[in-house]
């Protein structure tokens, strides 16, 4: 059979790709408490939004439940990154639990200006998800006064008591143009509107959508590494394909269509926030099996950020014999 194209065939390797900071954090606060204080550990929701993440850690002993009320009195709970309200934490006091919070310092961020803008007296509009665990914990800290949107079209129809008193927030893993329209919405809805003091949009989400519209025109396809409940993730296939190039979320090399390589000679690959890099490998691999012989690592900027632990697992470590 002829080969489909006369062109060397390639993989554009983005860099940065995958794991942010908030990831390695929780992923590492799991597989500590585990080792430290044996399993099981409870975990509340998925620690990130990966499958294979998730399914490692529950063969180390993690068991991941949907709530609190799953959670045995006085046991020991994760919070996953995405962060929780208030009334979570109240639940897992009034059962004796121990927490470990693993949520995101850039999430934490956003629920200290949530609070801030309403004990200010602010209405809060938050732009996100509706359906996501993020969103979920932050409307929880102010949910009498805030309400999400999650296009241009919401914000037409937004009432507020005080046009003159409107803060808005946004979850830390949107589309930056998308928000960014949404936002300009808002500011000419509500002139006077505030805002956080630096976006919320988190710098690996950023990043990671810089990358993506940097290469995609010199790609034919983009394939992003990533679950399908992955927020970062999802965006960066409408980045790829808001440009005119191809683009699929696969959560491994199993989920890629040959269908999708037929005459095409250059696929750049990319990773979620929270898809390890063993996955991206096999992505890499599959396509060196299909012809893809050439692999060109394409750094876009260099992205070196980390988080500390929280203090119960850093007092863990410290106490361990
Ligand atoms: Fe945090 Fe952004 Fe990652 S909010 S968990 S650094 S995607």
């Amino acid at each position: 059979q002829a080969p489909d194209s006369s062109k060397a065939k390639r993989v554009l390797l983005l860099k940065p790709r995958g794991f942010c900071a908030g990831v390695v954090r929780a992923i590492d606060i799991v597989r500590i408490a585990l080792e430290t204080f044996g399993a099981p550990i409870y975990v509340r929701r998925e620690i990130v939004h990966n499958r294979f993440v998730v399914n490692e850690l529950a063969e180390k002993g993690a068991i991941f439940v949907e709530d609190i009320d799953q959670v045995p009195e006085g046991a020991r709970v994760i919070y996953s990154a995405h962060g929780v309200s208030p009334a979570v934490r109240q639940h897992s006091k009034d059962r004796s639990l121990k927490v470990i919070d693993a949520t995101c310092p850039l999430v934490t961020k956003v629920h200290v200006e949530a609070v801030k803008f309403a004990k200010q007296g602010y209405s809060l509009v938050l732009i996100g998800h509706r359906d996501h665990d993020e969103i979920e914990g932050t409307l929880g800290e102010a949910p009498d006064v805030t309400q999400v949107v999650s296009s241009v079209e919401e914000v037409q129809t937004l009432e507020v008591p005080d046009p003159e008193r409107v803060a808005y927030l946004t979850q830390t893993t949107l589309s930056l143009d998308e928000s960014r329209d949404i936002i300009h919405a808002l500011k000419m809805k509500f002139p006077k509107i505030a805002g956080p003091h630096s976006q919320d949009i988190c710098y690996a989400t950023e990043n990671r959508q810089v990358a993506v519209k940097n290469v995609a025109h010199n790609a034919d396809l983009v394939l992003v590494v990533g679950s399908n409940n992955s927020s970062n993730s999802n965006r960066l296939v409408e980045v790829s394909r808001n440009l005119g190039t191809k683009g699929y979320l696969i959560d491994n090399s199993e989920a890629i269509d040959p269908e999708w390589l037929k005459g095409v000679s250059t696929v750049a690959v990319t990773a979620g926030a929270s898809a390890p890099e063993i996955l991206v490998e096999g992505v890499v691999s599959y396509l060196n099996a299909k012809g893809f012989g050439e692999v060109d690592e394409v750094e876009v900027m260099p992205e070196n950020v980390r988080f500390g632990l929280p203090p119960e697992i850093v007092q863990a470590i410290q106490s361990a014999p």
